[in-house]
């Protein structure tokens, strides 16, 4: 009891304040977003995620090289897909030959021992902008899981080391599993996007890879049918076990700052990693704010990420990656 306990003479000073924290941000918590275009010698600033590029995979090599020297080890990998190689069943997302299967060779050749994840979902692909296939007005479901299946499969024969289902199709986890286990891909691992809700934070992503669904009739206009509700808790629990039960390596929660809760539940409820992807809008506001002068950026950076591991991430994906990893110098 006071004034026997004082807790103020454990925040004293710096030394002690770093002896007591209970979560330190590292390198090691990162995977790193990287977003890849056809051609050469390209590095496209995205409009509405400041000082993030698009690039080429020349580039996309060196970039990986910096990323390893800075201690950061994972990546995950999107690709922007011209017009005209889209179409509603995202055929050209199993294309052996493809500008997601290229980049994935493009980052172990530069960078041989980084980890290599890919987004695997039919929207940058989609002439709707869709993750699945649309059919009769609706998402098709396991239409949609066998493309994804034979996605998957394409990025593991290209080097993949993990795939990143972020659709939301029921049973695309057990589909992907079976696929990679009858092809004898047994190390492959799977990330499932377990959480992942329908936000509108994934607006500027949708830019960077010009993948927002179409306003086309009889096309939804929105991923409601498949991504989840934000109002709902519970129900991302049973998501998140059924995917953990039909092969998942790691659980992801997206987006990251809105969702704590979500994230404390599934790291007490699951006996596997959870990852956090802390989503394009998250980024976009932070950035916003702090070019007004309205918030400290590398302060708020730090604080976010912090309270991101701090609910139960054990890993973070993050486009504040090279920028937290500098800060901590
Ligand atoms: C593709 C995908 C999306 C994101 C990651 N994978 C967009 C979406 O589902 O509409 C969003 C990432 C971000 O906003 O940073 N399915």
């Amino acid at each position: 009891m006071y004034p026997l306990r004082r807790n103020r003479r454990l925040r004293t000073s710096e030394a002690i304040r770093s002896l007591v924290r209970e979560t330190v941000i590292t390198p090691n918590d990162f995977i790193v977003p990287l977003f890849v275009v056809e051609g050469k010698g390209i590095r496209e600033e995205i409009p509405s995620m400041p000082n993030y590029y698009r690039q080429s995979l020349d580039l996309l090599a060196a970039e990986v090289k910096t990323l390893w020297s800075m201690g950061l080890k994972s990546v995950l990998l999107f690709v922007k897909v011209p017009d005209n190689l889209k179409d509603n069943a995202g055929t050209e997302a199993f294309n052996a030959d493809g500008l997601m299967q290229h980049a994935i060779k493009t980052v172990k050749n530069a960078c041989p021992e980084m980890l290599v994840m890919t987004d695997v979902a039919l929207d940058p692909y989609s002439s709707y902008g869709h993750d699945g296939i649309v059919g009769n007005g609706e998402i098709l479901n396991d239409a949609t899981n066998k493309a994804l299946a034979k996605m998957g499969l394409s990025h593991a024969q290209a080097g993949a080391d993990i795939l990143a289902p972020s659709d939301m199709m029921d049973g695309r986890i057990y589909e992907m599993r079976t696929v990679l286990e009858e092809e004898g891909f047994h190390n492959t691992g799977i990330m499932s996007y377990s959480a992942k809700y329908a936000s509108s934070f994934y607006g500027p992503f949708r830019d960077a890879l010009d993948s927002a669904p179409a306003d086309i009739q009889n096309v939804p206009k929105d991923k409601k049918t498949y991504q989840m509700d934000f109002a709902n808790r519970d129900e991302a629990v049973k998501e998140t076990l059924m995917d953990i039960e039909e092969g998942a390596d790691i659980v992801m929660v997206k987006p990251g700052l809105c969702y704590l809760d979500i994230v404390r539940d599934i790291r007490d409820a699951v006996d596997v990693p959870v990852a956090v992807y802390q989503v394009s809008g998250e980024y976009a506001m932070l950035k916003a704010a702090a070019a007004n002068g309205w918030l400290d950026h590398d302060a708020v950076m730090l604080e976010q990420i912090t309270a991101i591991k701090r609910a139960g991430a054990h890993m973070i994906a993050s486009y504040f990656a090279k920028d937290v990893v500098r800060l901590l110098g």
